[in-house]
C-alpha cells in the first residue's frame, strides 16, 4: 500500500459558552456586545471565512469573543475590533475564527457514508483502479479523516493501492488536535472495539484512559489549513471522494456555490461528494447526480 504524506504542521496567517443578553453586563465584567458591534464582528468573520453568523449566534459569539478578549486584556469590544483590523500579521483573525467556529464531530458520524465509501473503493479496485485520493474538507479534530483511513484500510487491506487522504480545516486549534491524534475514552465510543485495538494505542486506565492514533493511520493523512471560502483551492485533483459534511451549513448560498464548483472541478467523473444530512443543496448541484440524500456523484 502506498505511503502517504508527512509534514503535518499547522500554520497560521491566513469554548465554553455563557448566555448573556445584548447590551447587558456579562458576569465576567465585560459588557456584552450591542447589535452594531455584533454586526462588525460578523462582517469580519464572513469576509475572512464565509461563515454566516445569524442573529441567534449573538450570545454565543459574545461569550466566545469575551474569552479571547480576557486573554488579551481587552475590556472594550471596539478596542478589540481595532486590534483585529490593525493586525497586519493576520494572526488575530485566526484566533477570532478559532473562537467562533463550531467544531462538533465524532468518529464514524453518519456512518452510511463510510459504508458507501467501502463499496465504492471495492468497485473501483475491482475495475483496475489503484490510485485513491480522498479529501475531508472541514475535518475538525480529525475523527472524520481517521474514520476514512480506517475504512480504506479495512476495505483494501492486502491489496495493491496508492492511497492519500487530505484533511483540511480553517481552525488551527482543531487541526493541532487532529495532528496530535489523541482521544478520550468517551470520544472513542463510536469506534468498534476490534478497530480500536487494531489502529489505536491505549494509554492509562478507566475514565482517564486516552487513545493515540497509530502511525499507520497517521501516515495516510496530510493535515493542512485551508479556507474553503477562498477559491480556487491550491490543488489539482482528480479526487475520488470529497467529504464536506456539516460545514456548508455555516455558509450562505453564495459561498456554498463556490465550494460546489471547486468540488466539481477537483472530483473525477464518477467521483463522490458526501455532505451532512441537514445540508440542503437543492438547485445548486449542477453536474452531480443524487445517489441518496447527502450523497452525490459527479456525472
Ligand atoms: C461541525 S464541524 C464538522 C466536522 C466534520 N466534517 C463532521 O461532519 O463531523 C465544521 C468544521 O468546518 C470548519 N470550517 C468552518 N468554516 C470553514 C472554512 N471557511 N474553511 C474551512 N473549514 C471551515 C470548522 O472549523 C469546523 O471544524
Amino acid at each position: 500500500m502506498g505511503k502517504l504524506v508527512s509534514e503535518n504542521t499547522v500554520e497560521g496567517g491566513n469554548s465554553n459558552v455563557a448566555e448573556s443578553k445584548p447590551g447587558t453586563w456579562a458576569t465576567d465584567g465585560l459588557r456584552s456586545m450591542d447589535k452594531s458591534v455584533f454586526n462588525k464582528f460578523r462582517r469580519i468573520v464572513y469576509e475572512a471565512s464565509g461563515i454566516h453568523l445569524n442573529d441567534k449566534k449573538e450570545a454565543l459569539v459574545s461569550a466566545r469573543v469575551a474569552k479571547r478578549m480576557r486573554r488579551l486584556g481587552f475590556s472594550d469590544h471596539r478596542h478589540y475590533l481595532n486590534y483585529i483590523v490593525d493586525d497586519e500579521s493576520g494572526t488575530e483573525i485566526v484566533h477570532l475564527l478559532d473562537a467562533v467556529s463550531t467544531n462538533l464531530t465524532h468518529f464514524f458520524r453518519e456512518d452510511h457514508h463510510f459504508k458507501f465509501l467501502a463499496e465504492e473503493l471495492s468497485a473501483w479496485h475491482a475495475s483496475g483502479q489503484r490510485r485513491f485520493r480522498i479529501w475531508s474538507a472541514g475535518c475538525s479534530t480529525g475523527e472524520e479523516p481517521y474514520s476514512i483511513a480506517v475504512t480504506v484500510l479495512e476495505t483494501l487491506e492486502g491489496r495493491n493501492a496508492d492511497i492519500r487522504i487530505l484533511a483540511t480545516d480553517l481552525c488551527t486549534e482543531v487541526l493541532g488536535k487532529a495532528i496530535a491524534g489523541e482521544y478520550s475514552t468517551k470520544k472513542m465510543e463510536k469506534v468498534p472495539g476490534g478497530l480500536r485495538s487494531k489502529y489505536f494505542t491505549k494509554k492509562g486506565r478507566g475514565e482517564a484512559a486516552v487513545y493515540n492514533v497509530g502511525d499507520r493511520l497517521k501516515s495516510m493523512i496530510l493535515f493542512k489549513r485551508l479556507n474553503l471560502s477562498v477559491v480556487p483551492y491550491p490543488m489539482s485533483g482528480p479526487m475520488d471522494a470529497v467529504f464536506c459534511r456539516n460545514v456548508m451549513i455555516y455558509f450562505d448560498n453564495q459561498v456554498r456555490r463556490k465550494l460546489l464548483q471547486e468540488f466539481y472541478r477537483l472530483l473525477k467523473p464518477g467521483g463522490c461528494l458526501m455532505v451532512g444530512h441537514a445540508e440542503s443543496l437543492t438547485g445548486m448541484l449542477s453536474g452531480f447526480k443524487t445517489i441518496k440524500p447527502s450523497l452525490y456523484r459527479k456525472t
